[in-house]
């Protein structure tokens, strides 16, 4: 059942950007898009920041993540004490960005923040592709739920999302944009389905021109849950991780 549905929502927006391809032929829209729902759903810390155990490699490392689940109005109920996204049999789902920052902070032992918006995208998946195409061509920024506390005592922020017409989603735009990360180095961690990583490290640099940024990674929402040793790669040759993780 689950898989039908999510057959039939990739079916819905592919035809949906076939449609905004065509209207849209003369504007720029750069965007070469076959996006697909999560393969599974997602969730987010209500205060924004969530520690889990592991062992820790580094203190100072943030791992700040955005998904559309968790920043979707859901039929689900939610979970009062995680915020989680729970479906009606109680089962937590997660978004592909959040499976990867998980994978992240089982390495890393970083800190987690969920970028949670004010105003929630619809529960439509359609819906919410057409209110992100025009929060992009308006250059929006959608007001955030959190801060993060503390901001100054991290030096190595990675930033996990998913692509959004081929770029970061706009409320990571505001995030980047309400702190200061002049010489904080940044990772950037995109899931999507085909565009990889987009124009979103350009745009991550210029929001944060003092930054030093390292080399993006770009996970397929379909392979997020066999990505382990990827990310566990890239992190050690990020100089994230050392040797013995
Ligand atoms: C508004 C919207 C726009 C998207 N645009 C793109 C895109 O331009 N290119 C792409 O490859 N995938 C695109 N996708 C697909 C998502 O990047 C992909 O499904 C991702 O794995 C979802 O992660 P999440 O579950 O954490 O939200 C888009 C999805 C949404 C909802």
């Amino acid at each position: 059942m689950i898989y039908k549905s999510k057959i039939k929502r990739v079916l819905i927006f592919l035809s949906f950007m076939i449609i905004v391809s065509l209207l849209s032929a003369c504007a720029d829209t750069n965007k070469n898009v076959s996006p697909s729902d999560s393969a599974k759903g997602s969730v987010g810390a209500s205060n924004g920041e969530k520690t889990k155990e592991s062992a820790s490699k580094k203190n100072n490392i943030l791992i700040a993540y955005f998904s559309r689940v968790g920043n979707a109005e859901y039929k689900e109920n939610v979970d009062a004490v995680s915020s989680a996204s729970v479906n009606l049999t109680g089962d937590k789902v997660y978004g592909n960005a959040e499976l990867l920052a998980d994978m992240v902070q089982k390495e890393t032992g970083g800190e987690l923040f969920f970028i949670k918006t004010v105003n929630k995208y619809p529960s439509s998946y359609d819906d919410t592709t057409e209110k992100a195409k025009k929060e992009q061509e308006e250059n929006a920024r959608p007001k955030l739920a959190n801060r993060v506390k503390n901001m100054e005592s991290y030096d190595t922020v990675i930033l996990i999302y998913p692509i959004w017409w081929g770029t970061i989603p706009m409320p990571v735009s505001t995030f980047l944009e309400e702190y200061d990360f002049s010489g904080k180095t940044i990772l950037p961690l995109c899931t999507n389905e085909g565009s990889q990583l987009g124009s979103s490290e350009d745009d991550i640099s210029k929001l944060c021109p003092n930054a030093k940024m390292k080399r993006g990674l770009s996970v397929l929402g379909s392979e997020v849950n066999d990505a382990e040793d990827e990310v566990k790669k890239w992190l050690k040759s990020s100089d994230v991780t050392n040797d013995e993780t």
